[in-house]
């Protein structure tokens, strides 16, 4: 009798509560018809309590899917779900890829490979600087602070309206990172050569605080993982001032693609077709 993992059909999901928002389904939607897979990527609504019901239905094969990603507010419970969880989901506590394995539900997080492959595309050299800053420690920022510790930069100051989340976050990632209340910010702005907006400053009614990028190292650069619009706040402010910026959108294509290749076999590109597409939804 044929193994009931090898009849799965090509089948993923984007599973959130809502999802509704998502534009994962554009995405790979998108990779599947330009590589020309028989398969389907579907956002899939699952409420809190009815995640783990959903995951042993995966995990038995009965949903039919091969894997999927996991958004808010699933991530923690997937990784604790999932029966290997690799070691950038473990040390983040949640997981936004999941993959079916040798039987096996495999779970890794890819945020923060997104958001330093969208810098490596678009500002190549990003990573030449001994001091980064990063706005926010919630979710996303967690994700970064570790891709950029990953990446050896030398020091990371993260600051947060509430000082216990960002010293949360400074315990758990190593020395290399210092937690400040906002108030620091003119301060360890001064030398710095990448500046990283995780928070919705701005974006939620809120007064954006003057920032000055000027002190920072020449040649630095801010990026946003918020990518609608393209052009926050918090970068508009920064170019005004001379600065190189990258915009989020990049953060959400390249986290994709594991994912894809897991699931689907194929490594898909993310190229101006996509970003054209993913702006044009927008
Ligand atoms: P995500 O998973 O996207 O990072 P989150 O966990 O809700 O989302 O975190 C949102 C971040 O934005 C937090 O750092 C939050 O600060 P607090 O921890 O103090 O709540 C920050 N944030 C949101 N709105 C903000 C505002 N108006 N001013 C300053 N920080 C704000």
């Amino acid at each position: 009798m044929a193994d009931s993992r090898e009849t799965l059909t090509k089948k993923a999901f984007v599973t959130g509560y809502p999802v509704k928002h998502s534009r994962s389904p554009l995405i790979h939607g998108h990779w599947l018809k330009t590589l020309g897979i028989d398969g389907s990527y579907t956002a899939q609504e699952v409420a809190p309590e009815n995640f783990p019901a959903f995951i042993s239905a995966l995990k038995e094969g009965t949903s039919g899917f091969r894997g999927g990603n996991v958004t808010i507010p699933h991530k923690e419970m997937a990784f604790a779900l999932a029966d290997e969880p690799d070691a950038l989901a473990s040390e983040l506590g949640a997981a936004n890829t999941l993959w079916l394995e040798e039987g096996r539900l495999k779970a890794t997080n890819t945020d923060g490979m997104g958001f330093t492959a969208n810098l490596d595309e678009r500002h190549p050299g990003w990573d030449m600087t001994d001091c980064a800053v990063v706005l926010g420690a919630g979710g996303a920022s967690r994700a970064i602070l570790q891709a950029l510790r990953n990446r050896g930069i030398g020091e990371i100051h993260v600051l947060n309206r509430t000082l216990d989340r960002a010293r949360e976050l400074a315990d758990r990632f190593g020395d290399r990172i210092h937690a400040h209340s906002l108030e620091a910010l003119p301060e360890v702005m001064k030398g710095a050569g990448l500046f990283v907006n995780t928070t919705s400053l701005g974006m939620d009614g809120s007064d954006v605080p003057d920032i000055d990028f000027s002190s920072m190292k020449t040649g630095a650069v801010a990026t946003d993982i918020v990518y609608v619009p393209l052009m926050t706040p918090i970068l508009a402010m920064a170019e005004a001032q001379g600065l190189a910026i990258v915009d989020g959108l990049g953060m959400l294509l390249y986290q994709a693609v594991p994912g894809f290749e897991k699931w689907f076999g194929r490594r898909p590109a993310v190229d101006e077709t996509l970003r054209t597409l993913v702006i044009a939804d927008m």
